[in-house]
């Protein structure tokens, strides 16, 4: 009917790039994709689905690129992007306060020696020829000394990238995702972020199952629709549980 048409096209046109209200800045390994992939059901919610690297590596590109990336959003509905390395790069904080001091920003955060070791295999599929975990992580295997410059190792130092986070925004406006309950209980954890970015809880339990071949949970496919919902691959090799052990001691 008319008025039908007249409706949807109307929403059409008040539909427009907006710089974003929330942003997923970290950490890589994480669970990043898996958080963003999930929120992107949520009806109130337009997400960029690339990582757009603009407070830390083209923010010479000027708002104006910024925004032009963005989804068109009708008004009310949430804009996110996600940029895992945000959370490292030092001047990001600075730059994403001045852009927008009441931004939500999410963290998902994950146990740091799982997260290295999953960089790291993330690094040695790319570059099979770069020497052991055991030889990057250690500066001296006896005395256990750590190289906490090495990026794998770098970027779990939690506590020392949050403290730049805190210069510029108070601990409420962070919402912390725990990675691993974002595999053992996706709904559990998307809820809570869905309640942080002031939404209703749309994504539930029953938008979800457990792939046991990734290991994952993985999103029900839509009625009719035959497009892949996993972007998760099973699991590629692990480093031994004892040179975790060591790394810990
Ligand atoms: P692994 O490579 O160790 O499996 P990111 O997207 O932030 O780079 O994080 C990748 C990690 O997301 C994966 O690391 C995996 O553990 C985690 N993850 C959490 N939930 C997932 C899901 N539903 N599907 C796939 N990966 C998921």
């Amino acid at each position: 009917p008319d008025s039908v048409d007249a409706n949807s096209s109307e929403k059409e046109w008040s539909a427009s790039r907006r710089l974003p209200h929330a942003l997923i800045i970290g950490v890589k390994k994480g669970g990043t994709r898996a958080l963003l992939e999930f929120l992107r059901l949520h009806p109130d919610i337009r997400a960029l689905g690339a990582e757009p690297h603009f407070f830390d590596r083209l923010f010479a590109r000027g708002l104006g690129w910024y925004r032009s990336m963005m989804p068109k959003a009708l008004t009310g509905q949430i804009v996110m992007e996600k940029t895992p390395r945000y959370f490292v790069s030092p001047e990001t904080p600075g730059r994403i306060h001045t852009t927008s001091r009441d931004i939500k920003l999410i963290v998902v955060v994950r146990d740091p020696v799982t997260r290295a070791v999953s960089d790291y295999t993330q690094i040695i599929s790319k570059t099979p020829d770069i020497p052991s975990f055991e030889s990057l992580a250690f500066r001296n295997r006896s005395t256990g000394q750590i190289d906490s410059l090495w990026s794998p190792l770098y970027i779990g130092l939690y506590a020392r990238h949050l403290q730049r986070w805190l210069d510029y925004f108070p601990l409420a406006q962070i919402h912390f995702v725990h990675g691993e309950r974002l595999i053992s209980d996706p709904a559990g954890e998307v809820g809570r972020v869905q309640d942080f970015l002031g939404l209703q809880r749309i994504i539930t339990d029953k938008h979800f199952y457990f792939n046991k071949t990734k290991g994952f949970p993985c999103l029900k496919k839509p009625e009719g629709s035959s497009r892949p919902t996993a972007w998760a691959k099973p699991k590629a090799g692990r480093i031994p549980e004892s040179t975790r052990r060591s790394f810990r001691a």
